[in-house]
């Protein structure tokens, strides 16, 4: 820990400021002369005590500061100019090898051109920046660091040089990596999960029923009888339901035949079942990875789930569409909508959201009550 600094200002010194009489000499009396003089004297020691004191709090703040966090200032170039302890110790640079330097010194190559354009462009503008930076010390280790930069502004307003106060959250980032990872197998576990029992129950159970409903109908070609009637209904039902179940947990034509004609069969289903017509606009002429697939699918799916018990609507619209940059997935409903601010997340929202960042993409969800809803998801391409 570094020595706490003291004020080195002191209070003596009248001396040095001789007050301006405003008053030619002759008008005055002595007394006044000398009342004004000791009125001046003590305002004069007065502004000392008070100057003293912000000096004090000002290194005091410093203080706090240096020992809370990694600070550095650089001129308005960015050339670094100020450097602390903690910026030397996390850096693993001496305070000498980065005085004049800027702070590409510690970039990592994570962040893109434009990160760093957007950062300069409110800094420049004389407005604070904040955001998560992933630096790399001399040794070539990398360390997260949570950034807020601050511009002096001089009379003019413009930023004469900057303050970038950090902390390390380097650990926090690798607890939030290993939670992403691990979001990604639970979200494949469960989806292999559904596909196995979706196939088990098309290819066992179903098969066998579809079996024992023709020996039904053999029986019933040979003799009629009410019961073997009512077998014959009930048979076909659970084959019904099995295939909607099956058809709920995976449906295999999205294995089979890909996204498009999955969407499409459920939008059929869909629109039968709850009398809601969904416009489908795609421009998509080619398999995606098969993940990505997956998402865009349970993302659709979910979506038009809580449109029908939410939404209030007969009418609601999908659109794909596929640019050289990414592929863009809406969701959208002109019915009551929600405010996003308010509504508790459920399962359904966060696990679109989940499925989104696990697919390397982003989910968007805007709504407002009254007006309707639109999700979009957007993945790179
Ligand atoms: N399309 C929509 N229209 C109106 N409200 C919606 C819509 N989608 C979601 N909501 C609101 O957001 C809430 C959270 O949705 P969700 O996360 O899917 O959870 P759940 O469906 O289990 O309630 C819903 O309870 C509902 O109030
Ligand atoms: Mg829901």
């Amino acid at each position: 820990m570094e020595q706490r600094p003291h004020n080195q200002l002191e209070p003596e010194g009248n001396d040095r400021m001789v007050p301006e009489h405003q008053q030619p000499e002759e008008e005055r009396q002595p007394s006044e002369k000398v009342n004004n003089f000791l009125d001046e004297g003590k305002q004069y020691q007065q502004v000392t005590e008070e100057l003293k004191k912000s000096m004090q709090e000002l290194i005091d703040l410093k203080f706090a500061l240096d020992e809370s966090s990694i600070v550095a200032i650089t001129d308005s170039r960015g050339k670094i100019t100020y450097i602390n302890e903690q910026f030397c110790e996390i850096s693993k640079y001496t305070k000498e090898e980065l005085i004049g330097k800027d702070h590409r010194i510690v970039n990592s190559g994570l962040h893109s051109k434009e990160f760093f354009h957007k950062m300069w462009r409110t800094i420049g503008a004389g407005e604070v920046w904040k955001g998560e930076i992933r630096n790399q010390a001399k040794d070539g280790t990398y360390y997260w660091v949570d950034t807020t930069i601050v511009p002096f502004l001089n009379e003019k307003n413009k930023p004469y040089q900057y303050l970038a106060i950090r902390y390390e959250i380097t650990e926090r980032k690798r607890v939030e990596e290993e939670l992403q990872k691990m979001m990604v197998k639970i979200i494949d576990v469960q989806e292999e999960e559904r596909k196995r029992l979706s196939r088990n129950l098309h290819d066992g159970i179903g098969q066998n029923l579809y079996s024992h409903l023709i020996t039904i109908n053999r029986l019933l070609a040979e003799m009629d009888h009410p019961l073997l009637q009512q077998m014959q209904d009930e048979a076909t039902e659970l084959i019904e339901e099995i295939r909607d179940i099956s058809w709920e947990l995976r449906p295999s034509v999205l294995d089979d035949l890909g996204l498009v004609p999955a969407i499409r069969s459920l939008l059929n289903r869909y629109s039968e079942h709850y009398k809601i017509d969904v416009i489908f606009e795609c421009v998509l002429n080619r398999r995606l990875y098969v993940n990505i697939e997956i998402t865009i699918y349970r993302i659709i799916q979910e979506a038009l789930t809580n449109i029908r018990k939410y939404a209030e609507v007969f009418e609601a619209t999908v659109t794909i569409r596929e640019t050289e940059e990414s592929v863009r997935v809406m969701i959208e409903d002109k019915g009551a909508g929600f405010d996003p601010k308010q509504e508790h997340r459920g399962v359904g929202l966060f696990s679109m959201e989940e499925r989104a960042r696990s697919a390397g993409g982003e989910l968007s969800i805007y709504s407002t009550p009254g007006k309707g809803t639109r999700i979009i998801f957007e993945v790179p391409n």
